[in-house]
Formats: C-alpha cells, structure tokens, sequence
C-alpha cells in the first residue's frame, strides 16, 4: 500500500514560508479557521502534469489535501480519461477556502507581491523539479495565477498550457464544451501513465454523471486514511445558525468545529 509522504525539503521549505499573515489581513473572505491546504499528488518529480484549482472546500478540510471532493473527483476522472493515473500535482489559487466567488478582491488580494512571489516561487520549483508535459488550470483564479507567472511562457509557447472551466462551473453545457474541446488537444501533448488508458470519448453535455468521477487515490492522502476518503461527498458545511442538516447525520457522522483564530 502506498501512502503520500508529504512535501521533500525543498518543496517543505516553501510551504513553511507561505505567506498566511496575508490571507489573515483578510478575514472577511477565508476560513481561516479551517487552516491552509497546499497540494495533493506528487511532489516527489514525476508529476507530469500540474493541475491547478481555486480554493480548498469541506472534503479538502477533512482530508488536509486538495480536490479530493466533488470537483476532485470530477479532475480525477478528466486525468483518468487521458490515462493520467499517478503522474499529477495539484495546487490551488487560494491556499485558505473562500467566502463567495473569485472576484476583483480577490484578484487584487492575489496580485499582492508577497502573494505573487511565493507562488511563482512555488511554480518555478515545480517546474524545475518536475518533467512537466502540461499545466491544466481550472477556472478564473487558476488562470490569473497562471498569467502572473513568467515560468508559464515556455508552456503557452509550446501550446502545453491548458484553460478549462472549473469542475463546478454552473452550467453544464459550457464547462463540459470547454472540457471536452480540450480533451484531444492535452492527449496530444501528455503521454499516459503506464497503468492509464486514453479514453477521449466526450463527456454528455447534459451533466456529470456518477461514471465520470474517479475516487481518489489513497495513495494520495497521509499514512491510515479510510477507504471511504476520496470518494463521494462526505463533508458539508454548516453554517452558523444552521440546526437542521440536510442530510441527517447518522451514527457515523462527527460534527466538527474548528476554532477560532487557531487556523
Ligand atoms: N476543491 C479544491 O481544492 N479546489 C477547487 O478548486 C475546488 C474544490
């Protein structure tokens, strides 16, 4: 059984100097609460391809690594179909979950230098570290964070920079269009994993459905985690004031409450 290993020294480094007094002068739009959250897959070199999201959510909180929900698994079984197993990293705009959309404020909050420069710091280890074929960024966050950085020219000149909707864009139609435009273009460019099969059969424009979700693997997560992890949708947010659940809890449920100021 493998399990992830967490960040070498070099990439440990730049995390233990993320810049979180930042996103603290901010706390009208992160749960800071809920604490940062930095990657998930490989950070060991043999990503070949980089994945980048928005902000961490619910599921993420619980599992301490990112796209491991819903919109991870809806990735998961995009990298799936163009054979990609094991051979990814993923990052996310925002390292703290966000109040409401991506928007002007948050575009300013991410230009800040102290913002700009450990992130590109970031990207340019990765890049440097890794054998990177391609770089998929998902929705608006990823792709101004992706042209803020100079290390993205190479990839763009060599047609290996991707801008796709985001796994939880709100129509259907338009973020499965734009994912499966892209489908044939990253194949063309990203070799498959050795255990991964291309399928570039595109996806229905009607929705997601339940086959088009990959689990995580556990491989991706630290040392024990369950089995259930990584698959389906088992955290959700409550909000305050919030008595009922949607869904009622049962025996197995914990209700969790970070602390304040402690994140
Ligand atoms: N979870 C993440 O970690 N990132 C996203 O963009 C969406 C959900």
């Amino acid at each position: 059984m493998e399990w992830d290993a967490g960040p070498p020294p070099v990439v440990a480094h730049i995390f233990e100097r993320a810049p979180l007094a930042a996103y603290r002068n901010l706390p009208e739009r992160f749960r800071l609460e809920w604490g940062p959250i930095y990657y998930r897959g490989r950070l060991d070199g043999s990503a070949r391809v980089l994945v980048i999201g928005q902000d961490p959510s619910a599921d993420e909180n619980v599992a301490r690594r990112i796209l491991v929900g819903t919109a991870g698994q809806r990735v998961q079984g995009y990298l799936a179909k163009l054979g990609i197993t094991t051979s990814y990293v993923m990052i996310n705009a925002s390292l703290y979950s966000i109040y409401g959309q991506f928007d002007a404020q948050l575009r300013g909050f991410l230009d800040q230098p102290p913002l700009l420069q450990w992130r590109n710091q970031l990207l340019d280890t990765l890049a440097a570290t890794s054998n990177l074929e391609a770089i998929i960024a998902f929705g608006k966050a990823a792709e101004h964070m992706v042209k803020a950085w100079p290390g993205s020219a190479p990839f763009k000149q060599a047609k290996r920079l991707f801008h796709l909707q985001h796994p939880t864009a709100r129509v259907p139609q338009t973020l499965l269009g734009s994912w499966n435009d892209h489908l044939p273009k990253i194949a063309a460019v990203l070799a498959a994993d050795v255990d991964g099969s291309v399928d570039l059969t595109p996806y229905a424009l009607s929705g997601f459905t339940p086959s088009d979700l990959v689990r995580i693997p556990l491989r991706d997560f630290g040392f024990g985690a369950p089995k259930w992890m990584g698959t389906g949708d088992m955290a959700m947010r409550v909000n305050p004031g919030q008595t009922a659940l949607s869904h009622p809890p049962t025996d197995a449920s914990i209700l969790w409450t970070a602390l304040a100021n402690n994140g």
